[in-house]
């Protein structure tokens, strides 16, 4: 089976050519540097950027895969979550061509396109679906943070989030404060892996609280009034990445032992991470460690199928036809508050 697959809910226009589980292309346009001077994701303006390259980004998904689209058996898209906007755009094109050419389409949950990203192996360039096995999976990006419990193949269930900010907001908002460019994330985990992460104690929301939810507010709260207290920080360069690893500690510490405590009273043998925020060296190693000291395994997503790609919304696709989802055209629209719950027995 041949998909053309799109995703647009955020500020990544991406598209992917999948043939038989294999990935034969995923072109990406990254809207980062449209953004990068309001300091923060523009909803209007990364719809317009959408109109703008989603054409050419499919055009080249399918030249560079060698195929047209009349080769095509089915295309998806990401219908939710996401900025309404944004998915609007990827969505609803997609969703009238396939109209007009007489082919299935299917909306795909942006959130279960991550959870399953970390069995792309990034050489075969197909889901090593074979070494599956039950684990706790740690959905860390801009807009969401979860822990969600997967007993087999699309069959998981949430069972913590966060209740305010995402671990990537909470980055990417201390990262503003401490004056970085956007998107902080990346350049605070630069900055803190110069940096002595014990230079700064900063808290560790929830941390002792029993259940699988997270909250940021408070951290990046506490960062601003540090600041306040101590501008002349900013200044050095030495201070700066000091506060940036011990930023980063605090955020990474939660992630890791939050996880860990979900894993070892689920009594699984697997951690798997992705998102955004899995792409953090930190996060990288503490959950390795971790995996290290409790005889755990671990799989994170890997390059770029870490961020928003849409390679891991056309290999769902598949994943879920082969299982049996029916393939009829879907008239729905966009989803933008889609829950991850309620996509579990579909
Ligand atoms: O999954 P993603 O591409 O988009 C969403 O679905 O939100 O994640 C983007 C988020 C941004 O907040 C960005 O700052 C963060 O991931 N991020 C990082 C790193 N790379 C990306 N955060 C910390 N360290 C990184 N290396
Ligand atoms: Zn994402």
């Amino acid at each position: 089976m041949k998909i053309l697959a799109i995703e647009s809910s955020c500020d990544e226009t991406a598209a992917a050519v999948i043939d038989d589980g294999l990935i034969l292309s995923d072109p990406i346009a990254s809207q980062i540097q449209l953004h990068a001077e309001y300091g923060g994701v523009v909803p209007e303006l990364a719809a317009r950027e959408h109109l703008k390259n989603l054409l050419p980004v499919a055009r080249q998904a399918l030249e560079m895969a060698g195929k047209r689209i009349s080769d095509m058996d089915l295309i998806a898209a990401t219908q939710g979550p996401g900025l309404p906007p944004a998915l609007m755009v990827g969505f609803h094109a997609f969703q009238t061509l396939a109209f007009a050419l007489d082919k299935p389409f299917i909306g795909v949950n942006h959130h279960e396109a991550h959870l399953y990203s970390p069995w792309i192996d990034p050489q075969t360039k197909r889901l090593n679906q074979n070494s599956f096995q039950p684990n706790i999976s740690l959905i860390v990006s801009g807009g969401h943070t979860m822990l969600v419990k997967v007993d087999s193949p699309l069959n998981h269930h949430v069972i913590g989030a966060t209740i305010d900010d995402a671990a990537g907001e909470c980055f990417d908002k201390t990262a503003k404060l401490l004056g970085l460019p956007y998107p902080g994330g990346p350049v605070l985990d630069q900055l803190a892996s110069k940096g002595n992460p014990k230079a700064y104690v900063f808290p560790r929301p929830m941390l002792k609280d029993p259940g699988f939810d997270f909250s940021f507010s408070g951290l990046k709260t506490s960062v601003r009034y540090f600041i306040q207290k101590h501008p002349a920080l900013l200044e050095d360069h030495r201070h700066l990445q000091d506060l940036c690893a011990s930023i980063q500690a605090a955020i990474v510490d939660v992630l890791v032992k939050k996880t860990m405590r979900a894993a070892l009273q689920s009594e699984v043998a697997m951690i798997t991470a992705s998102g955004g925020v899995s792409c953090n060296r930190g996060l990288r190693d503490g959950l390795q460690q971790a995996c290290d000291a409790n005889g755990l395994s671990l799989r994170i997503a890997q390059g770029r199928y870490c961020t928003d790609n849409a390679a891991m919304v056309g290999l769902l696709a598949a994943w879920k036809i082969g299982s049996g989802a029916s393939l009829q055209h879907n008239e729905e629209g966009i989803r933008p508050g889609w829950r991850l719950e309620t996509d579990a027995n579909e």
